[in-house]
């Protein structure tokens, strides 16, 4: 095991009164392990190996991502005391929200199928209260009823089967807990991310479908449909909306140059000329969010949340 990270425990892993057999993480969904014909850190974000840039990541999708956070921890009941499995925990963003919600009191598992996510989370969020499991989220090493809430922020869109996600979802949960996963909105609302998706998306044809994957789970009756169909109970989905500034456009591109997140490794892998012609395309059509000088923008997302 690597320096504090629990990711891969060579034993068990102990959640609280029970003991967890630990199994390997298993890889679900194979067929999305690539980009643009190269291998990627298999959960889509880095390149393999490589280690997350927690500036950048913060930049691209934690200033984003955390806006929802108190709204996804409230449809999935969190309270002080509770065990809660933060599923795609990424970087950690629903993972320190919960952590301040859950107190010494209860317990935060952050399981991610990237090792490098699962290292800049403990860099972040320490050993205190944490631990963080690498896992895919389609096969949970888990008992049943282990979690009194698991949520899943920015994640579930990028499951190859998310009906099986959700499946282990309501396995892990105890009977009466509930889950909530947050999905972003069409491209239109969430420019942020949208017209990059949509630009490089025109470039690239074969690869539309991965290109607008964070965009897969924006249909609500669709969302309501597959929790209903992995056994959940009193279902809803709810519509968020919050905004957020740049002070200029290179302060906006500068994560995607660095190609931290799923579109820019996308774009990292382009030749020079067609990564300057996306940029300009972008900053053209990104031109209609500047008000005096600063890019500011709007971005919707789904939160959807079911008992089991
Ligand atoms: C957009 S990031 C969101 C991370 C974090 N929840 C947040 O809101 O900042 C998506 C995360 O999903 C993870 N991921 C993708 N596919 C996964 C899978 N099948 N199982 C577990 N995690 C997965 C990625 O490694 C990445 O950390």
């Amino acid at each position: 095991m690597s320096a504090g990270l629990h990711a891969y425990p060579e034993e068990a892993l102990l959640l609280g009164r029970g003991a967890v057999t630990w199994r390997p993480p298993a890889r679900v969904g194979h067929e999305r392990r690539t980009l643009m014909g190269k291998r990627v850190d298999p959960g889509l974000h880095t390149a393999p190996g490589r280690p997350i840039d927690p500036v950048s990541y913060e930049q691209y999708i934690g200033r984003w991502s955390r806006l929802f956070v108190p709204a996804l921890l409230a449809a999935a009941e969190v309270t002080a005391g509770c065990r809660v499995l933060d599923v795609a925990t990424g970087a950690g963003e629903a993972a320190l929200g919960a952590m301040s919600v859950v107190t010494a009191a209860g317990l935060v598992v952050g399981a991610d199928i990237s090792p490098a996510m699962l290292v800049a989370a403990r860099a972040r969020l320490g050993e205190d209260g944490f631990e963080p499991v690498g896992t895919d989220g389609q096969a949970l090493p888990f008992r049943d009823g282990t979690f009194d809430a698991v949520v899943c922020q920015l994640g579930l869109q990028f499951f190859a089967d998310r009906g099986r996600g959700l499946l282990e979802f309501r396995r892990v949960l105890r009977p009466g807990g509930c889950a909530a996963a947050c999905v972003v909105s069409t491209p239109d609302r969430a420019p942020m991310w949208g017209v990059l998706a949509d630009v490089l998306g025109r470039r690239l044809p074969e690869q539309r479908d991965t290109l607008h994957l964070s965009f897969a789970l924006a249909d609500a009756e669709r969302l309501e449909r597959l929790l209903r169909s992995a056994g959940f109970r009193d279902v809803r989905v709810m519509r968020e909306t919050r905004s957020g500034s740049f002070d200029n456009f290179a302060a906006y591109w500068a994560p995607i140059d660095a190609g931290t997140g799923h579109l820019p490794q996308v774009y990292r892998s382009l030749p020079d000329s067609i990564r300057r012609a996306v940029r300009e395309e972008v900053s053209t059509r990104l031109a209609e969010f500047e008000s005096d000088g600063r890019l500011a923008m709007t971005i919707e997302m789904l939160i959807a949340a079911g008992r089991a």
